[in-house]
């Protein structure tokens, strides 16, 4: 952690107590610690303790009311590796998830050049209110890292799930993520997410149920690890920001296909989780067609297999992995499509699996690679099993 810059900012739940034993670990491992604290938060923990342990002036104010100098919010964005915002009260939640601000913390937190970890604290049922659970996804999709809180007593006695996670935890987070920081760097990856959609007619179209899920997971996973991502996603409601990530949005598998094409020669592995559609309407109708007959047929020509295409162009160097969804013999199919798409590694679902495949935030998947592994991972959130393919493909990275 030496020489590491670490902004913390504080808002006023009582778990902000705890922040004086984070400050000194951080300061113990050679780390430089500089605190911004919400007004409300000094009535649980006092700035001049905070700055004692910090050696570091506190932010609280936009200026000093005694000799009007101008705290710099752009500047504290500037000089941090990372801003962890600890406690994280359902107010701060609230303001970082809409763009609220009304104080020094939260015009740093919309300046801020740096990732964001926050460790929410809460008493138990504002924790688990759907407001939280909305306010902690749109954070979530906005690439902040949550350190999830912890079950046991709180502040109004009631048990529960809601206690801000200890200092030694914080400590490990901000370790871990330090060290992952920079595992990936200088590595450019291209994932297809999603399902695609084939126009039939001007508003109807065929497609399939596939959220993106995955491939989001995924990408999220590479880009706390460094790595730059170019993410080509079918139609979603799903949304990532990062500045080393290129979202790219598609409708149909052929405009998939043009994308994958432009930027495949520039990365150093592929992830296809895009759920294709496998056909598309031989031609979409200029005009919404209007029901006439009894039967409609719509004739239906096979779309470009785009993973098939990349492993025809796939270098040397290269990595490419697939996904296969199988309902029924599942390894055989994988296999086969190993072997034919020229893949290094490809992930296996079934449907047979309860809890795994589209829709679902869990999923459960084993991987079979070009050596005839076969490894199968217990069913797990989306973004552990990132984790997973992640940490397998790092094998083949060159
Ligand atoms: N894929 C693709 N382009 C397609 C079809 C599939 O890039 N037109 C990719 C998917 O993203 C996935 C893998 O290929 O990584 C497997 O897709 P799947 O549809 O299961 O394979 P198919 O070879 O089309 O076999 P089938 O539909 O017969 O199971």
């Amino acid at each position: 952690m030496q020489g590491k810059r670490i902004l913390l900012g504080i808002s006023g739940g009582i778990a902000a107590y705890k922040i004086a034993s984070l400050i000194r670990l951080l300061k113990k491992s050679g780390a430089e610690v500089k605190c911004i604290m919400t007004p409300a938060s000094s009535d649980f923990i006092s700035p001049l303790t905070v700055a004692t342990l910090s050696k570091n002036p506190v932010g609280i104010e936009f200026w000093d009311k005694n000799d009007g100098t101008w705290s710099n919010h752009v500047e504290y964005g500037l000089w941090a590796d990372v801003f962890l915002v600890a406690p994280l009260t359902a107010n701060t939640l609230h303001k970082m998830a809409h763009g609220g601000c009304d104080n020094l913390l939260m015009a740093t937190y919309l300046s801020m050049k740096c990732p964001v970890i926050v460790a929410p604290a809460m008493d138990l049922d504002m924790y688990v209110h759907p407001t939280t659970t909305r306010n902690l996804e749109i954070l979530r999709q906005d690439g902040i890292q949550i350190i999830p809180a912890e079950s046991g007593e709180l502040a109004s006695g009631l048990i529960g799930q809601g206690r801000m996670a200890e200092p030694e935890k914080l400590f490990e987070v901000l370790k871990a993520f330090f060290h992952a920081s920079d595992e990936l760097a200088g590595k450019k990856f291209l994932i297809t997410a999603g399902p695609t959609y084939e126009a039939i007619d001007p508003v109807r179209f065929i497609g399939n149920h596939s959220s993106g899920k995955m491939g989001f997971a995924l990408a999220d996973s590479i880009l706390k690890k460094g790595g730059e991502v170019i993410l080509i996603s079918g139609p979603t409601k799903l949304d990532l920001k990062h500045p080393n990530l290129t979202l790219i949005r598609v409708q149909s598998a052929e405009n998939m296909l043009h994308e994958v094409q432009q930027h495949w020669s520039k990365v150093d592995a592929g992830i296809f989780s895009a759920a294709v559609a496998d056909y598309r309407p031989v031609k979409a109708a200029d005009q919404k067609i209007k029901k006439s007959e009894d039967n409609l047929t719509i004739e239906l020509v096979k779309n470009p297999d785009i993973l098939a295409w990349a492993g025809t162009q796939k270098r040397e160097t290269q990595c490419l992995i697939g996904f296969a969804l199988e309902t029924n013999n599942g390894q055989e199919y994988a296999a086969d499509k190993l072997k034919r798409k020229n893949l290094d590694f490809i992930v296996l679902n079934t449907l047979e699996d309860k809890g795994a495949g589209f829709g679902f935030d869990t999923n459960k998947i084993s991987i079979l690679d070009n050596h005839n592994n076969f490894t199968s991972f217990e069913l797990m959130s989306k973004a552990d099993v990132a984790e997973n393919i992640v940490a397998y493909m790092k094998k083949y990275l060159k």
